[in-house]
């Protein structure tokens, strides 16, 4: 089974966590992009819907709903997203997509985070993927230096502009054995709007697809 087919799995398993009246918040990535061709399937059971990004609006928009925003909906039920990295705590790397900053808002107003991947995103430590972080661009160098003394190799992904109007840096080559406290110590950083740790805010079900099925992790 190939990559693809274990992402639109782990997709199909999180719709079952939507129950009639659910108000959804979606989020971004190609795994989520399978959750949002399935979504039309159990339109009649969802009472609003958030999203993350630009582009996940524009792919729910296609399929007809309507998107509300968050400062409409408050904080809601069930937040549905991808990450490029989870430990067994459930403790993610996410940002690969660009959209970590909304990302984060959306799951901690989520009532409940369920996180799809498939099997190679679940690692002993975090730190393999190359942690993005969202910065402002006249911080862009600064926080580059400050990133050099946790000895990382910090990258700009250049010609990348995120939904917010800002860069991102992606680090490369850092351990992260705790990551509640990097999260916390990267975060003050000024200029850092927001970095791709969430362990303050970890998912509370990972569900991992595989090539035996679909497995669910709690926290
Ligand atoms: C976007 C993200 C995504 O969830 C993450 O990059 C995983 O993407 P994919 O589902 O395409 O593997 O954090 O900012």
């Amino acid at each position: 089974m190939d990559a693809s087919d274990k992402k639109r799995n782990a997709a199909k398993a999180a719709l079952e966590f939507i129950e009639f009246g659910t108000s959804l918040g979606v989020g971004t990535g190609s795994t989520v992009n399978f959750l949002i061709q399935m979504l039309p399937g159990v339109r009649d059971k969802i009472d609003r819907i958030v999203s993350s990004s630009k582009a996940s609006t524009a792919l729910l928009e296609e399929l007809g709903f309507e998107v509300s925003t968050l400062n409409e909906t408050g904080d809601f039920d069930l937040y549905i997203d991808g990450a490029d990295e989870s430990n067994k705590r459930l403790e993610l790397i996410k940002g690969g997509g660009g959209a970590l900053t909304r990302e984060k808002v959306l799951a901690s107003a989520a009532r409940r985070f369920i996180c799809i991947v498939d099997d190679s995103k679940l690692v002993g430590m975090l730190g393999h993927f190359p942690l993005p972080i969202e910065v402002l661009p006249m911080a862009q160098e600064m926080v580059s230096r400050r990133m050099l003394k946790l000895r990382g190799q910090p990258i700009w992904r250049e010609g990348f502009i995120t939904d917010n109007g800002n860069h991102i840096l992606d680090v490369h080559g850092l351990h992260i054995p705790n990551p509640l406290e990097m999260e916390a110590r990267i975060n003050r950083i000024p200029g850092v709007v927001t970095v791709g740790i969430f362990a303050d805010r970890p998912a509370d079900i990972l569900l991992v697809s595989g090539d035996d099925g679909v497995r669910e992790m709690r926290n």
